[in-house]
């Protein structure tokens, strides 16, 4: 018996050499420590022995289990301290990789210029005021003094719903709704959306506009002459000249399509104005006294102008865009540029 105690201790004093993770240890342990393990086995088998050998065999045996029990503790706890390394090795993260940095984005070149454009108005007195981009055709044809057989209406460049109802093709039917609403005096600029079918290097079939109107007792061409004058100035720079070319259109009388000289070439011809010196940026004119009538303003008592611009254009002349389109693309190569 003293013997297959030696050969227990060695045995399992070799075992434990190759254990490799602590669920084998736990294999092992059971295997001599366990009810029906081999160290338990022989202790069971005390009983048999005599009186003079009990005290000595039970001594060892006593010693046996000591340095065992030892020797598991001691492996179990490099293999826990082994297993918690390698796993915290593994699970590790490699904070010296440069990080992703968020991308700051920018704002629209058409939402920079149309804020500049409404900074400029308000900065002369006028209010923002919005309406519908879906229309009926009352107010964008009809109540503009536009007649059904006008070529404006033409099925080509209006986008219509129904028959009567349509996408708004400037944002002038605003004028007619703002002054049903309000009584004079009126001071108003209207930035929106508008839609026509046209598409190439100077227009798309979304597109925006600017509209201005200015009504009250004693309003004279001068004076939109004067704020016009104002409004390119700030816009493109106190050297920047302005001409009235006579136009016609059927809301307002006169009617005058309004360029500025050129930014380019400062209006000696270049390429950008076609060799002419001038760039048109918009349409304006004297309110005509039929649309008074339709907003239910005594044309006798109040006079006014009102003026559109398309806002694709202004930021085209500002930023010196040759294509238009490039504006609608979402190229962000493109719009970093702003
Ligand atoms: N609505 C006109 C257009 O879209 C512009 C304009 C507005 C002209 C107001 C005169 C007065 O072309």
């Amino acid at each position: 018996m003293q013997e297959e105690l030696k050969k227990i201790e060695a045995e399992a004093l070799s075992e434990l050499q190759a254990v490799a993770n602590s669920a084998d240890l736990e294999e092992l342990r059971i295997k001599y420590f366990g009810r029906k393990g081999r160290l338990s086995t022989v202790m069971r088998g005390m009983g048999k022995l005599s009186a003079a050998e009990r005290p000595v065999i039970g001594k060892l045996a006593n010693e046996v289990r000591g340095n065992l029990t030892t020797a598991f503790e001691e492996v179990g706890e490099k293999l826990a301290r082994q297993e918690r390394e390698n796993q915290l090795a593994m699970e590790a993260i490699d904070i010296t990789l440069p990080g992703r940095r968020p991308q700051l984005g920018v704002k629209h070149p058409i939402t920079q210029t149309l804020e500049r454009i409404q900074q400029i108005f308000r900065g002369m007195g006028f209010h923002v005021a919005d309406g519908p981009e879906i229309e009926h055709e009352y107010y964008n044809f009809d109540a503009l003094n536009t007649p059904a057989d006008h070529p404006a209406r033409d099925l080509q460049d209006t986008l219509y719903i129904t028959d009567e109802v349509l996408l708004r093709t400037h944002t002038s039917p605003v004028q007619v709704r703002f002054m049903e609403k309000h009584a004079p005096p009126v001071r108003i600029i209207v930035p929106g959306k508008a839609y026509r079918h046209d598409y190439d290097v100077s227009h798309t079939p979304t597109f925006h506009q600017v509209e201005g109107l200015l009504v009250d007792y004693h309003v004279t061409f001068s004076e939109l002459k004067g704020v016009l004058h104002s409004f390119a100035r700030q816009m493109f720079g106190d050297q920047t000249d302005m001409r009235f070319r006579p136009h016609f259109f059927p809301f307002t009388e006169p009617s005058a399509e309004v360029d500025i000289s050129c930014t380019v070439c400062s209006g000696s011809g270049c390429r950008t104005c076609s060799g002419s010196g001038w760039l048109e940026i918009l349409g304006a004119g004297a309110v005509d006294p039929n649309v008074f009538e339709y907003a239910n303003y005594n044309p006798d008592e109040v006079t006014g102008f009102a003026f559109g611009m398309g806002v694709e254009r202004i930021a085209s002349i500002r930023y010196g865009i040759p294509d238009i389109r490039a504006l609608y693309e979402n190229d962000l190569r493109f719009l970093r540029q702003f």
